[in-house]
């Protein structure tokens, strides 16, 4: 397996790190070696930690190379059916707001609080999340994914503050309790380690837009121990 690594920033920087380390064949893509039909030739897989706004002014390129997808990329908006389009041109990709492998834990939590109004008359939700000051997107991807999980509308805050990886806190409330869940992110590595394991299971996917968290949740019901 040959990939190409789209972005070698803060979090790129880690794959590259995992690549170099179990002797991956790969090609390092950034603004001074940008990716073209002819340079990305040879590669079987792509992974991106481009930014959002990046990404989408690849996305023809990476379209035309019939290469399957990984990608990080937060702050954009898919095209209009594009799963419709990947389906019809028999390409997988693996999109995540979150590549950590225990996001998954936390999906199948937020799909039980989701079920709140079965037992709870008066509650509300809110979500707090905080990362460094150079991120782009506000509020972040994954801040918008555990929104969409939890089936609510609601208020979401954000913080940017120093070198800060990643927190995010989604609370439930009553008059008389609040329950909070919160996940906190030490090390980018582990936005690596998912992106890498979702770039070893792309091969067998089915061609379309795939979610990271229903790749690994069927994983988990097959049986396989992956957490
Ligand atoms: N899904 C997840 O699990 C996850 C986790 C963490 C971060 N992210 C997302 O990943 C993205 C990258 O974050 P980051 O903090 O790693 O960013 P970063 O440190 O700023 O790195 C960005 C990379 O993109 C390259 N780049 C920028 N403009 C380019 C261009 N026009 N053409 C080619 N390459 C270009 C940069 O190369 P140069 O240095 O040569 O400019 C650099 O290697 C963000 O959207 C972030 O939200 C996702």
């Amino acid at each position: 397996m040959k990939i190409a690594l789209l972005g070698k920033g803060k979090t790129g920087g880690k794959v590259l790190e995992q690549l170099i380390a179990e002797n991956i064949p790969h090609t390092v893509f950034d603004s001074k070696n940008p990716p073209t039909l002819e340079s990305l030739k040879g590669h079987d897989v792509v992974i991106s930690f481009y930014s959002g706004e990046v990404f989408l002014s690849y996305l023809q390129v990476l379209m035309d190379s019939k290469i399957p997808v990984v990608t990080g990329s937060t702050g954009m908006k898919w095209p209009e059916n594009f799963d419709i389009l990947l389906k019809e041109k028999k390409l997988p990709w693996i999109y995540a707001s979150n590549f950590s492998l225990g996001m998954n834990l936390v999906h199948q939590m937020i799909l039980i609080m989701k079920e709140a109004g079965s037992i709870l008359n008066d509650y509300k939700f809110s979500m707090h999340e905080v990362h460094h000051t150079k991120k782009l997107d506000s509020p972040s991807g994954t801040a918008l994914s555990w929104q969409k999980w939890s089936g609510h509308d609601f208020p979401i805050t954000s913080e940017r503050l120093g070198d800060t990886i990643g927190i995010h806190e989604i609370k439930l409330s009553t008059p008389t309790e609040d329950i909070t869940l919160k996940h906190e992110v030490h090390d980018r590595k582990i936005f690596a380690e998912g992106a890498m394991f979702a770039a070893k299971k792309i091969s067998t996917l089915a061609p379309g837009l795939h979610q990271f968290q229903d790749v690994v949740q069927s994983e988990i019901l097959k049986g396989k121990k992956h957490l």
